[in-house]
């Protein structure tokens, strides 16, 4: 009898929060159910997630950037169907399977000349872990400089390289030589190398954290310094590549081509967990040096036929679709629309990003009675604010949306690249019916940060009774 996991689903799906609760993160449950996220999310396509009533969303979290070519793509999952109906030798191990061979060649295409060695692997970390490796294995130098704010994944190497202490606190010890910089900031690089013993610079292009994008000539002059010192520059492009900043890479917009460069996220399609590291070939055979070598580093999954089917659909639907130079007119669209709402609302204090990936800062009021609404969120928690902000653009607006990085009044837009001029609409006039609520009080946008600094207070002390 086969499994039909449909009428599974449909079964148990009242029991998913307390399946979780139960068994996997019971405080991922607790937070979702007390900002109203506990949504029964049913079905998925292009930008919108349904709810088990039928409701749509717009989505602007993307499954944190997985989701370059919109959710469920027909032509991704034909793709993968047609390689699981063809029943493929797949992971033999001991060959060279086509579909890799093609999806390297295809990636490749897409790169400037001289990225043109590609690592398959299956995710985010894994690609980062890689680069590590291929930098100390051909610099035979053991530094590796990232930078603050900078997030690269949560494996050891890769969380060496975190620049964020919310995710390190606790884990410690981390890799030997792993040293985090100010972002942006080329005197700090040029003393991180002047030593002349470090193997990679890693940075990303735009930082996902809090989105801050490198000023136009960081990454020209980090490359300089890293080649005048003997180091070598990783591009970690996991969340902003394939498109989603208006460029296949976006380290494209600073006229630079790194040594290596990180992919992830969307180079499965959403279907498949993907990554890849691709590199100049001269760093790959220094560390690939001899016959004995040729499975020095690897894993398992590296190049199966299902995620490489999607790889190479998904490279294709992004030029068939013209989904990046989507990306960059609907970037615009929704810049162009953030910025006129700016002068209107004291509260908006910075707009940044490149194509979709943006993040919307807000800022301390100037009106007194503004002020002490607050004061009084910031003071319970920092990050509150942009809670009470994302909150009700789901449950009144129908919009998921995220807040960006840790103890931040930053909200963070990362929908699909597929979004329509008229998603962008709508997204504008809801948010502009949110910012009028917080720009009055009292009003509903405070009343839901009372209520989240009560719970994060009854938290507190909940936990201080536990310690
Ligand atoms: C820039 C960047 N690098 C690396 C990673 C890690 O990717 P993964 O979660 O697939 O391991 C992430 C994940 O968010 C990321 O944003």
């Amino acid at each position: 009898m086969g499994i039909d996991v449909s009428a599974m689903m449909k079964a148990r799906l009242g029991d998913a929060y307390d399946l979780h609760a139960k068994y996997m993160n019971p405080q991922m449950v607790k937070v979702l159910r007390s900002i109203g996220f506990d949504k029964t999310y049913v079905r998925g396509e292009g930008q919108y997630l349904f709810d088990d009533k039928g409701n749509r969303y717009l989505d602007f979290v993307g499954g944190h950037g997985v989701f370059n070519i919109g959710r469920n793509h027909p032509k991704v999952r034909k793709a993968i169907e047609d390689a699981l109906a063809a029943q493929t030798a797949n992971l033999v191990q001991f060959d060279c399977p086509i579909l890799a061979g093609m999806a390297a060649e295809a990636l490749v295409k897409k790169c400037p000349e001289g990225l043109n060695r590609v690592f398959f692997c299956s995710g985010g970390s894994e690609a980062v872990e890689t680069a590590l490796k291929m930098a100390r294995g051909a610099t035979g130098k053991p530094r590796i400089i990232s930078t603050l704010r900078g997030f690269h994944g949560d494996t050891y190497g890769s969380l060496s390289l975190n620049g964020n202490p919310e995710f390190k606190d606790g884990f410690g010890p981390f890799l030997p030589g792993a040293e985090q910089i100010p972002f942006d900031d080329l005197g700090a690089l040029e003393r991180a190398l002047a030593p002349g013993d470090v193997a990679a610079f890693v940075v990303e292009p735009i930082q996902g954290k809090g989105v801050y994008p490198a000023s136009p000539n960081y990454l020209s002059e980090a490359l300089r310094l890293c080649k005048r010192y003997g180091a070598l520059l990783v591009a970690d492009e996991v969340q902003v590549g394939l498109g989603r900043t208006g460029r296949f890479f976006a380290f494209e917009h600073y006229n630079v081509v790194p040594d290596i460069v990180c992919l992830a996220k969307s180079l499965g399609g959403g279907y498949i967990p993907c990554g890849a590291a691709v590199m100049r070939a001269d760093i790959f055979d220094k560390v690939f040096s001899s016959m004995d070598r040729c499975v020095v580093h690897g894993f398992t999954f590296s190049g199966n036929d299902l995620a490489m089917a999607a790889v190479i659909a998904t490279l294709q639907v992004l030029d068939e679709e013209k989904i990046i130079e989507n990306a960059a007119a609907r970037g615009k669209e929704l810049m162009d629309g953030l910025n006129a709402l700016k002068p209107k609302y004291e509260m908006l204090a910075d707009i940044r990003g490149k194509g979709l990936i943006i993040g919307v800062e807000f800022g301390p009021p100037k009106s007194l009675a503004l002020r002490a609404g607050w004061s009084l969120m910031h003071s319970v928690d920092e990050g509150l604010f942009g809670v009470a902000i994302v909150m009700p653009l789901l449950e009144k607006h129908r919009i998921l949306a995220q807040v960006a990085g840790h103890q931040a009044d930053i909200v963070k837009l990362l929908p699909t690249l597929a979004i329509t001029a008229e998603d962008v609409r709508y997204f504008l006039g809801a948010f502009e019916e949110i910012l009028k609520e917080c720009h009055k009080f009292p009003g509903p946008i405070w009343e839901v940060g009372g209520r989240l600094a009560k719970l994060a207070l009854t938290a507190r002390m909940g936990a201080k009774k536990k310690e």
